[in-house]
């Protein structure tokens, strides 16, 4: 579906009904705001988008949304924690006062429409108390699956199970209450304290509970199980619309530039044999990691694309000698980018596999491409999604053990040169093809998106 021009979009009969956007300000929830923003848009609804001062998407990208700015006050001590929590926590509380004045503002200027919501973050708790002031309906956004969040969201009954805290001994142990989850998948979160991390999710789950409504970015056939037990749970209404980015053009809510050499490379390669190896935006790895990647990758003998973007490998100086020798190896048959157009490269019939952290966008991304993976979750979300990508769906392969060379050489050729990669192919292809039949009119992402904005239209 191609996002509308301007002018067409005016004549829509929801052309005075404006939707207010906020998301989280990374990476891996802007994406997927901005791209419902485009869905809605397409809708008819005028859009508004409240972004930070820092980590925003330039809005000269966007001129047919609103922007509007918010500045919290944050120590430099709380802006460069490494714990997402914690961040988390802290911005709920320090947001409120200045969301609260700049959405005060957009709802006094009626000249751009009457509002019909405000759509918010799910992380954005806070936001809820703010809507019911203003008696404006807040839906929340998940960006992740629905089977990572249920597993979130049962964290105080896993504490209360015996299962946290984690023992070592225990982690290879199955979960029935949350099966095919074992132990080691509910290292959720990158947090130093466990009271933080139930505070969160207590927090989030009461926000959602509050809400209008719940707007989930998978599909019906990706997640059927879960989003009918989800559903049942909810007192507000549940709307699976995903997979947002293939409604829209090419996503430009990147904060770094994408680097379009990767598209030149790939045009040389052959079909079906690049593996394309990327962490997302916040993962980390170690120098130790890092070359055993880039001997792994070298060594299999596979051409490959590496996404090494700025702060991967914290506190290494000489990353760029370190790619030298790992690139003087391998050749043409290696590129290493800052940052890649993700999802042109998947699209590419080049690539053949995909080597990710589990991110929920990478994932559905890879899926929506038909690309098998390889799944090296760091933390939050990504366990999960991989528990699922491997056990459920079957379309890759759970780099479980040590991150060592040889090791990583035997996965590669597993994914790419076996029987059993063909048969993940054949699998995430299938999968592919029921995402696209989702969003055609009469599928499932797309009856819900048809509800969803007949909801958003009632006011
Ligand atoms: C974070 C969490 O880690 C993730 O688990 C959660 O589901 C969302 O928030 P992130 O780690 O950045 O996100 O991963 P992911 O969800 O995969 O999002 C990364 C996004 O950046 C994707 O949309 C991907 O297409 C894009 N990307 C990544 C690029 O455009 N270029 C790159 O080189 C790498």
């Amino acid at each position: 579906m191609e996002v509308p021009s301007e002018e067409n979009q005016m004549d829509s009969p929801k052309k005075c009904l404006r939707v207010i956007l906020f998301p989280v300000p990374l990476q891996g929830h802007i994406n997927p705001l901005i791209q419902l923003a485009g869905i809605l848009y397409s809708r008819g609804f005028s859009i508004s988008i409240i972004q930070f001062g820092f980590n925003s998407i330039n809005p000269s990208t966007y001129p047919h949304f609103n922007f509007h700015s918010i500045l919290p006050t944050l120590s430099e001590t709380d802006a460069n924690t490494g714990d997402v929590i914690a961040f988390a926590l802290k911005l709920n509380c320090c947001c409120f006062s200045p969301f609260r004045e700049c959405f005060s503002n957009i709802l006094s200027d009626t000249s751009k429409g009457r509002i019909a919501c405000l759509i918010t973050d799910a992380a954005w708790y806070f936001t809820q108390a703010i809507a019911d002031e203003y008696n404006i309906r807040r839906l929340a956004v998940r960006t992740t699956s629905i089977c990572s969040f249920l597993a979130f969201a049962a964290l105080p009954l896993l504490r209360e199970k015996g299962y946290i805290p984690l023992e070592e001994s225990r982690l290879e142990e199955p979960i029935p209450e949350l099966t095919p989850c074992k132990i080691k998948d509910i290292h959720m979160i990158k947090s130093g304290n466990f009271e933080d991390i139930f505070r969160y999710v207590t927090n989030v789950v009461r926000g959602n509970r509050a809400s209008s409504g719940l707007i989930w970015n998978t599909f019906e056939d990706l997640e059927r199980a879960k989003i009918a037990e989800f559903s049942r749970e909810s007192p507000a209404p549940v709307f699976p619309i995903g997979p947002f980015h293939k409604y829209c053009l090419a996503s430009s809510s990147s904060l770094l530039e994408p680097d379009k050499s990767s598209l030149s490379w790939l045009e040389k390669q052959a079909t079906n044999s690049v593996i394309y190896v990327s962490f997302g935006s916040l993962a980390v790895i170690n120098e130790k990691e890092f070359q055993e990647i880039g001997w792994g990758l070298v060594n299999s003998k596979q051409p490959f694309l590496w996404v090494v973007r700025p702060g991967l490998v914290p506190g290494v100086q000489r990353l760029d000698r370190l790619l030298e020798g790992f690139l003087k190896v391998a050749g043409e048959r290696g590129l290493v980018v800052k940052w890649a157009p993700q999802q042109a490269v998947l699209a590419h019939q080049a690539t053949g596999g995909f080597w990710t952290h589990g991110g929920w966008n990478s994932t559905l991304e890879s899926i929506c491409e038909g690309v098998p993976m390889i799944c090296q979750p760091a933390f939050g979300d990504q366990r999960v999604n991989t528990r699922y990508v491997s056990d459920v769906w079957r379309v890759g392969i759970h780099l479980e053990n040590r991150i060592e060379r040889g090791e990583i050489q035997r996965t590669i050729r597993r994914l790419m040169g076996s029987e059993e990669g063909e048969e993940m192919r054949g699998r995430i292809r299938s999968l592919k093809e029921k995402g696209e039949a989702c969003l055609r009119p009469g599928g499932a992402s797309y009856k819900s998106l048809d509800r969803l904005t007949d909801y958003i239209s009632e006011i």
